[in-house]
Order: structure tokens, then C-alpha cells, then sequence
């Protein structure tokens, strides 16, 4: 396997700055709506969905001329969705954590009710991010880019609302202090995080044009990996250092959360983790080769230590 970490650092550092390139002007009466936003966005993180949704597109032999008109929007659409979801997910009434990415969560550098609205201005921003796709395609007069952005934009929304993202948080928050029984914990883990990274590989993989099988695929690996993204997670939350993290430990525990590791132990976190992304990488298989970054990425999943 090619040592890729150079590769993900370059990419993760283009991502940040495309999110960062599309954030709206800071003009007007509400600075510290958009400051908030903007510091939540630009305070670092992995970037990986914006990172995955941009090699997926590569991957699936996407046009280089779609880069700028369509994947660029979409790759800062889904960065700030996943930015909003941690913004609300420490406020004090889910997570209630204090530190995100080695700094202030938002919330505790703006106060609560910024914190609040500062995930409403990026969800709501997002999509108006993504609509620049549809303009750019609209403009250019290329039908085929307008049909792919449309199932994107489907895609994304879809992925990261109630029958998404947002309804696994919901049924986190609400079984928080209870027992949760594996089928549950997989219907949280595939939700809050899945959804995300299989919208990521998915809008990829249909803004190259990939066929329904091909996105059917994409789906199930995203599935896989964002399950092994999750209990790595926990398992950081365990065994990390808020150094090393840029979050605080043992935030599960002090939350009383059932968790992965605290229903089957450390070990078997680790050994079900990797076997899901094995089960991830062999999917790849069908249609990328075994040395290809993204199915190192997908690896990387479960090897990261942040
Ligand atoms: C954290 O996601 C939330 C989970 C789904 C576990 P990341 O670990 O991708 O967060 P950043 O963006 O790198 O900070
Ligand atoms: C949150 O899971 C997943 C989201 C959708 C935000 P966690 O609550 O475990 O994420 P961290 O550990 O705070 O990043
Ligand atoms: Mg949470
Ligand atoms: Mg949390
Ligand atoms: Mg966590």
C-alpha cells in the first residue's frame, strides 16, 4: 500500500480551503452570526467528507471540467452540514463539551444562543452552496452537469435530515442514560455518521456520472466505513488525549452514553472496526484497485489516532 498521508494532508488542506473560499461575506448587522459560522468552519478538522466526495468523483471518472462547476460547491455544502452537526452536537443540551478541534466549542466562544444559530446559518448556508452548482451548470448550458446536480442535491439533503443524520442524533439524545440494544446503536451509528460519508461518496460518484448500480455500491461502502468511523470514535474517546483529539475525553462516559465500546469492550471495538472497513475495501474492489487512495482512505478510517 503507497503511504498516502502526505496526499490526505494536501487534500484535506485544499478542502479547507475551498470551505472556507465559499463562506458568505461578513456584512451587516449580525458580525457575530457570521463570525461564529466562520470560526466553526475554519477551526480546522479532518475534512474527510469533502476529501472522500472529491476522490469518489475521481474514482468514478469524473470530467475535469465538472471540478469547479459542480464538485467544489458540494464539497463546502457538505463540510458545513458536518460543521452545524458538531456545533449543535456540543451544546449543552446534547454533548455539552467544551473543546472541539483544540479550541472553544462554539458555543463556548460565542454563547449558547449564537451557538444555535450559528448551526442554523450554516445548514441553511450550505444549501445555498450547493445552488451555486445548479447556476454554474444552468449558465454553462450543460444539461447532463443541471440532471447530475439535481440528484445530488437530493442525495445530500436527504442524507443529512430526519431520515438521516438528524434522526440518528435524535434517537441518540433520547436513549442517552438508557440501555441500547446492538440493532439500536447500529440504527444511531448508520444515521448520525453513515449517512454523511455515504453522501459524500455518493454525490461523487453521481457527479461523475456514475450509474445507479455503481451509486447502490457506494452507499453500502459508506455504510460500512461511517459505522467503523463511529467506533473508532468511541474508542478515541476512551483511549485518547485531548491533545491529541482536540476534543475532550471520556465525554461518553461523563454523558452516561451507550456506546460501542461500552457494550462490547475495547477489543472487539477495534476488531469489529477493522472489519468493517475490510468489508468496505472489498466492495471498492469491484470497480477501483486495491492501491488506490481512496481505498486508503477508507483504511484510514479506522487506523486514524485524531
Ligand atoms: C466527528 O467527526 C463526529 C463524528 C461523526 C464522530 P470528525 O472526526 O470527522 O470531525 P472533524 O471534522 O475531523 O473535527
Ligand atoms: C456525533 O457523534 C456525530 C454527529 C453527527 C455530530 P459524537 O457525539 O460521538 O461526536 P464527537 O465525539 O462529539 O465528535
Ligand atoms: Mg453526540
Ligand atoms: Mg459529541
Ligand atoms: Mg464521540
Amino acid at each position: 500500500m503507497s503511504d498516502y498521508s502526505e496526499k490526505l494532508r494536501l487534500a484535506a488542506e485544499d478542502a479547507g480551503r475551498i470551505a472556507a473560499q465559499f463562506l458568505p461575506e461578513n456584512k451587516g448587522l449580525a458580525g457575530e452570526l457570521l463570525e461564529s459560522m466562520a470560526y466553526s468552519v475554519n477551526n480546522g478538522g479532518k475534512r474527510l467528507r469533502p476529501v472522500l466526495l472529491r476522490e469518489s468523483f475521481h474514482e468514478n471518472g469524473g470530467e475535469p471540467e465538472l471540478e469547479k462547476m459542480l464538485v467544489e460547491p458540494y464539497m463546502a455544502a457538505l463540510e458545513y452540514i458536518h460543521s452545524y452537526s458538531l456545533v449543535h452536537d456540543d451544546l449543552p443540551e446534547m454533548d455539552n463539551d467544551m473543546y472541539r478541534r483544540g479550541k472553544l466549542t462554539t458555543h463556548a466562544k460565542f454563547g449558547h444562543a449564537q451557538g444555535v444559530l450559528a448551526g442554523d446559518g450554516l445548514l441553511n448556508y450550505a444549501y445555498e452552496t450547493a445552488g451555486k452548482a445548479f447556476e454554474n451548470a444552468l449558465f454553462s448550458g450543460n444539461e447532463t452537469a443541471l440532471r447530475r446536480t439535481v440528484k445530488a442535491f437530493n442525495v445530500l439533503t436527504n442524507k443529512a435530515g430526519a431520515y438521516g443524520m438528524v434522526g440518528g442524533q435524535s434517537v441518540d439524545v433520547a436513549l442517552t442514560g438508557k440501555s441500547i440494544d446492538p440493532p439500536t446503536l447500529e440504527y444511531i451509528y448508520e444515521n448520525k455518521t453513515s449517512a454523511l460519508i455515504e453522501a459524500a461518496l455518493m454525490i461523487g460518484g453521481i457527479l461523475a456520472g456514475a450509474d445507479d448500480d455503481r451509486i447502490a455500491i457506494l452507499e453500502k461502502i459508506g455504510s460500512a466505513c461511517g459505522r467503523a468511523f463511529q467506533i473508532k470514535d468511541d474508542i478515541l474517546d476512551e483511549t485518547g488525549t485531548l491533545e491529541e483529539i482536540g476534543k475532550p475525553v471520556h465525554s461518553d462516559v461523563n454523558n452516561n452514553k451507550t456506546t460501542y465500546v461500552t457494550l462490547f469492550g475495547l477489543e472487539k471495538a477495534e476488531k469489529d472496526a477493522g472489519a468493517l472497513c475490510v468489508k468496505a475495501e472489498e466492495m471498492l474492489k469491484t470497480f477501483s484497485t486495491s492501491d488506490s487512495f481512496l481505498s486508503w482512505l477508507i483504511a484510514y478510517m479506522t487506523k486514524r489516532v485524531k
